[in-house]
């Protein structure tokens, strides 16, 4: 697998913890003395997906441009981690079909409890119309049907939960850790 290129990819809600989860992955990987990129929804929409909004095919393009990207560094060795919401089964058959090493991580948790956290605020903003075409609310989430990792944010707290992953992808390349 990782001769061929590893690509992260967390797809769930607004809230779930992808990000966060991302991110103590990286700095784990980065330790362990690997080059790892991590290409974060928030960051890309204000940079190389600037401008684009959340119609479906926006959302699309959203997702084309930052699989590209992905190809380009996971081919010269870098491990990608990418946490964008990846809401439709059409997008994450495009990156798996698009990219060698593709893994996907279902980070879930239930619509209640990211309302609940809502770090952003934008559930409330959604719930006051304030925000079309929300995820979850107003614009579907199509549940992973087969994801390679799934992990729970409700149940397990951030370091068990990378703990996991890289123990499972350890088992996955044979016991020999990324
Ligand atoms: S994706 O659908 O194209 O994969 P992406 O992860 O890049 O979404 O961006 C989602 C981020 O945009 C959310 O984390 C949130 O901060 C913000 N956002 C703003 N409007 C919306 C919306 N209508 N639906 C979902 N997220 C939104």
């Amino acid at each position: 697998m990782l001769e061929n290129g590893l690509v992260l990819w967390f797809t769930g809600l607004s809230g779930a913890g992808k990000t966060t989860t991302a991110r103590t992955l990286l700095e784990s990987f980065r330790a362990a003395g690997r080059k790892a990129e991590l290409l974060d929804g928030d960051e890309m929409r204000t940079t190389i997906s600037k401008g684009l909004g959340f119609s479906h095919e926006d959302r699309m393009e959203n997702i084309k441009r930052i699989v590209y990207i992905s190809k380009l560094l996971s081919r010269n060795g870098i491990i990608v981690l990418v946490s964008a919401i990846t809401p439709y089964r059409e997008m994450r058959d495009y990156a798996r079909s698009e990219l060698p090493g593709y893994v996907e991580v279902f980070v879930d948790c239930p619509l209640e409890e990211c309302e609940r956290r809502d770090v952003k605020g934008l559930y409330a903003k959604a719930r006051q119309s304030q925000l079309p075409h929300f995820t979850g609310l107003s614009d579907a989430y199509e549940m992973p049907e087969h994801p390679d990792l799934v992990i729970r944010t409700m149940e397990a707290d951030v370091q068990s939960n990378v703990a996991a992953i890289i123990n499972e992808l350890a088992a996955k390349t044979g016991g020999k850790r990324p």
